[in-house]
């Protein structure tokens, strides 16, 4: 028998908000490590109470932690955030060369995350006119896993400086499985209500009459 479902409290309401207004993606960590018994229950309820299309629960997380498959993402990440600054010029570059878009080398925990792209699980319900369906599912659950983190004191940050293919080679995963993320967790060294980007002056948030439309 299921529990009476709970009814939500203002206070719990108004602290949900704070959650969300805090959420942000950290890219500086402390070395501390995570309690392994909280980390494991994080990742625990996070993967069991994410939704997914026709429930076939298609992520797979990778825990990284050995120092010398850490070294091979950090190098590959280096490799390829040089490459990406090659987009931009003069000025732009610069700006984009100050910005600290990882937080591979403190993280002490690094996910890399994987959707399974036709799991027995689920028997292909929801998934025959949108095959992206399992990505999608695998997102809900890398954000589903952001907040309660968030709200543990745990800093996330999402890296996707790197090249899929590359990252199913490094670990050997399955060729069904597409890379979806690379996340670092940890305790974070500064925190903010105000997104890194914006503080950066790199992208300011948008206006709400650009991203609700009525027709
Ligand atoms: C799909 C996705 C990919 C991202 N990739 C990176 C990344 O490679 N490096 C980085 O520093 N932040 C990355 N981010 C974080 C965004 O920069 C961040 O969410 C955005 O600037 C808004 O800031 P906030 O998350 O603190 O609200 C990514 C976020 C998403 C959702």
């Amino acid at each position: 028998m299921d529990n009476p479902s709970p009814e939500f409290s203002d206070q719990f309401r108004a602290e949900f908000d704070q959650l969300l207004s805090w959420r942000r993606d950290v890219r500086t960590f402390k070395t501390d490590p995570l309690n392994q018994e909280i980390f494991e229950c994080l990742l625990r309820e996070t993967l069991t109470n994410s939704p997914s299309v026709g429930n076939s629960q298609p992520w797979r997380f990778v825990r990284i932690s050995t120092p010398q498959t850490r070294q091979l993402i950090r190098n590959h990440v280096e490799f390829e955030n040089k490459r990406s600054a090659q987009i931009y010029e003069g000025k732009t570059a610069e700006h984009y060369n100050r910005l600290k878009l990882h937080g591979l080398h403190t993280a002490p925990e690094q996910l890399a995350v994987f959707s399974a792209m036709n799991p027995n699980e689920g028997k292909g319900l929801g998934r025959q006119t949108m095959p992206q369906t399992p990505v999608w599912s695998t997102i809900m659950a890398i954000h589903t896993l952001w907040l309660k983190a968030r709200a543990l004191g745990i800093g996330l940050g999402w890296v996707s400086i790197l090249q899929p293919q590359e990252m199913t080679a490094i670990l050997d995963c399955p060729e069904d499985w597409q890379f979806i993320a690379y996340l670092c967790m940890g305790y974070p060294k500064e925190e903010s209500q105000t997104p890194e980007l914006v503080r950066e002056n790199w992208q300011e948030r948008l206006p709400m009459e650009k991203l609700i439309l009525q027709k």
